[in-house]
């Protein structure tokens, strides 16, 4: 079984300081929560990430990492762009890969994503693939063939060679994590049912199966658009839902402890 994993998203949120606030609160409360088996991640803004690294190094907070966004060369002429080399350095661990709004406010395609992906694995880093389908796609019955094309152009090699047929064509990679996230439910307060979520997150793992096999079963899937305290449970009793994306939930440390609380809880139920 995956270990649950809980990601806080804060996108374009938080100055220096207040990300000191939201660390301090956060050790305050972790002590309450079970010493191992689950993993926190945040994916702060770059501006944060050295400020909170180093936080990190003098605390006992357990919490992974992870920058937002990557460019897919480790060096060079790329104005404003940040290296995957640089988040290592930085002590990032993760990073979140193709999130919608990417996709959406900023042209990246899957072919984009793919080289992000790729690059950030060559520099030791863990990409969060984020997956999804628009409110359009989802009624159109579009769902899982909207998300198959982005796993595939996202992960899967191209080398005929890596499989017996294209379907087991290796992954570019051995270590990722997938978020799924219809867009439709990003900061929309609506969301999919769990059940709903339960069965896309099944066709996500069954899309690994004939690459990795059991190892399949080892990928974390997470669910991601207005995860809340209220809600976190429905998501996180289902047994291919191993962790949640949270993103304004997440901009309160209190928030997204007792996020985890209950997410822990519902899982070992
Ligand atoms: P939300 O964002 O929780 O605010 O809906 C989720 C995300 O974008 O990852």
């Amino acid at each position: 079984m995956p270990v649950p994993c809980f990601v806080a998203n804060w996108k374009m949120n938080k100055t220096i300081s207040e990300a000191a606030v939201w660390l301090r609160e956060m050790e305050k409360c972790q002590p309450l929560l079970p010493a191992s088996g689950w993993e926190a991640i945040l994916a702060a803004p770059f501006t944060a990430l050295a400020s909170i690294s180093e936080f990190l190094k003098g605390s006992a907070l357990k919490i992974h990492l992870a920058a937002q966004n990557v460019h897919f060369e480790e060096k060079g002429a790329f104005t404003g762009e940040i290296s995957p080399l640089m988040l290592h350095d930085l002590g990032c661990r993760y990073v979140v890969i193709g999130h919608s709004e990417r996709r959406l406010q900023f042209w990246e395609t899957d072919l984009l994503i793919r080289q992000k992906i790729k690059a950030a694995g060559q520099a030791g880093l863990v990409p969060i693939l984020c997956v999804g389908e628009t409110r359009r796609e989802r009624k159109e019955g579009k769902t899982i063939r909207v998300i198959h094309q982005q796993l595939k152009k996202g992960l899967r090699s191209d080398d005929p060679k890596s499989g017996a047929t294209p379907n087991s064509r290796k992954m570019i990679l051995d270590r990722f994590i997938i978020a799924y996230e219809p867009v439709w439910a990003i900061g929309t307060g609506e969301t999919p049912t769990p059940s709903e979520v339960e069965t896309v997150h099944r066709e996500i793992r069954k899309f690994f199966k004939p690459a990795m096999g059991e190892k399949a079963d080892e990928i974390q899937i997470l669910y991601g658009g207005s995860v809340t305290e209220q809600n976190i449970e429905g998501f996180m009793k289902e047994p291919d839902v191993d962790g949640v994306l949270a993103g304004g939930a997440s901009l309160s440390a209190e928030t997204f402890y007792k996020m985890i609380d209950r997410g822990i809880k519902a899982k070992n139920r």
